[in-house]
């Protein structure tokens, strides 16, 4: 049966005393929003389980970013099927990205799966639930024009109790044609000010030290009231006049909070305003670090990605933001093998690298992802061994800007959060410096959640290692 009801019910706390156990794949928006449904299944008795044998629902929170996610999801629900034949009132749910593109199709492809819900119809949980607890399938994909979860305070699990996500916006306007987040997360909206200074404010309480504002593209920001971003020129003169962009929101969450460390992802270089720059000057708390995914560094290839700058301007922009901030980090994403990308097309990809010397990045292959407008139009015509060289040789260059970059911090002291013990050691505290670089260090008398200047010995191409003074 296809629910549609779109309702947020009242729900009665009942002492189901059932138990959930949760697996996030993909963005860190997924993992966020993990964190909402989580909460949606406490406020009706259900309760986290880390042992996935022991549950009563298993939920996926799913992304169709790339095939090769799809693929590990599909997988993950074979490798449980066993357990549905051991618990036959063990119910099984697949949530996001991957929910939404395929639909009720899901219940016909896989047949354990008995419950499917898009990212914006998670508040419809609880009825959903109903239904598939009385024996029937349940789906709901509706998207939605301005659900943000505002209201719903995240429930942490897997939390270092340190750092958290606090989602800003949903949904992507941007429509790059290699991409399927605007088919799966819907239009693009912003959530209420008020609403992320209560979470943070809560998270402060709580003993959080740092956040990290969440969005697929969070320059692009507009908070007028609600409703979707493209509407805005719709909206009242008043509502014109005091509405609120990233900077100002940014400038507010700084201020409000001057004791935590911000940071903030994901910037898109097209709606990028000069204003975050000084904001993130006039402000100590904000951390010097910009996620700022290029994805080519080819002008032809940028123009059949749909991305609305050249590789001049994203040039100029990095060094415009490395004149207000010079100790400003930068990490990027970049995808290989774009259809007709060519030799040269790749080179520039190279060259832009050499030009930028990132910290880091995220680099894929090219996934061609049915419904884009690449899907489409483009034939995926790069052969898989010349994607797979082409990443390669990113990958190295990468690496070798990374030694770097990572070797000019040896001799010096950097500013670390502590968040956590090394994977490593445990011996030794983990976290971050400002430019999101990792840090280790022997542990002594300190304690996570402190501000520590560590002084850097050596580092590899991911990590900074050092002693506190
Ligand atoms: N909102 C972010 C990106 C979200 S998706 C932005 O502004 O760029 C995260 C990354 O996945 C993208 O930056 C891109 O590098 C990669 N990606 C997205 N679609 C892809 C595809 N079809 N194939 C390969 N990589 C892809
Ligand atoms: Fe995707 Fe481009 Fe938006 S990469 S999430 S459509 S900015």
């Amino acid at each position: 049966m296809i629910v549609e009801s779109k309702e947020a019910i009242k729900v009665e706390k009942t002492t189901l005393n059932k138990k959930f156990h949760l697996i996030s794949y993909g963005c860190q928006m997924n993992f966020a929003d993990s964190e909402v449904v989580a909460s949606i299944l406490e406020s009706i008795g259900y309760s986290n389980t880390n042992t996935i044998e022991n549950s009563d629902l298993i939920l996926l929170n799913t992304c169709s970013i790339r095939e090769k996610a799809e693929q590990t999801i599909r997988k993950k629900l074979s490798s449980i099927d066993h357990l549905k034949k051991k618990n036959r009132t063990l119910k099984i749910g697949v949530l996001g990205c991957m929910a939404e593109r395929l639909k009720e199709k899901f219940l016909i492809e896989e047949k354990i799966v008995d419950l499917v819900v898009g990212p914006d119809a998670y508040r419809d949980l609880p009825n959903l639930l109903k239904e598939v607890n009385s024996g029937n399938d349940a789906v709901n994909v509706l998207l939605s024009k301005d659900e943000t979860y505002g209201d719903i305070n995240p429930q942490r699990f897997n939390t270092n109790g340190i750092s958290a996500f606090v989602s800003i916006t949903r949904g992507c306007d941007n429509m790059c044609t290699f991409c399927v987040v605007p088919f799966t997360r819907g239009r693009e909206r912003s959530r209420d000010p008020k609403s992320i200074i209560n979470e943070i404010l809560d998270l402060k309480n709580k003993g959080y030290k740092e956040i990290t504002l969440l969005g697929q593209n969070v320059d692009s920001y507009l908070w007028y009231g609600g409703g979707l971003k493209k509407d805005f020129k719709n909206a009242s003169e008043i509502q014109k006049k005091t509405a609120l962009n990233f900077s100002k929101l940014l400038d507010l969450v700084a201020n409000e909070f001057p004791k935590m460390r911000i940071r903030f992802t994901t910037s898109n270089p097209q709606d990028f305003h000069d204003e975050v720059i000084f904001t993130m000057k006039k402000h100590k708390n904000i951390c010097n670090h910009i996620h700022l995914p290029v994805q080519s560094g080819s002008d032809v290839i940028l123009k059949a990605m749909n991305r609305q700058h050249s590789r001049d301007e994203y040039l100029e922009l990095i060094s415009k933001i490395k004149g207000i901030l010079p100790d400003c980090g930068f990490s990027h994403d970049m995808i290989t093998g774009f259809p007709n990308e060519t030799a040269r097309d790749h080179e520039l990809t190279l060259s832009l690298m050499e030009e930028v010397k990132y910290d880091f990045g995220f680099m894929f292959k090219y996934s061609e992802r049915p419904g884009t407008l690449a899907s489409r139009k483009l034939d995926d015509n790069i052969d898989e061994e010349t994607k797979q060289n082409r990443l390669s040789e990113i990958i190295n260059l990468q690496q070798k800007h990374s030694l770097e970059n990572l070797s000019k911090y040896v001799g010096n002291k950097t500013e670390v959060l502590i968040e956590k013990e090394s994977k490593k050691s445990n011996d030794h505290w983990a976290g971050r410096n400002e430019q999101n670089i990792m840090v280790v260090f022997p542990k002594k008398n300190l304690h996570p959640g402190e501000l520590v200047e560590i002084f850097i010995e050596s580092n590899t191409a991911t990590t900074l290692i050092g002693k506190a003074i």
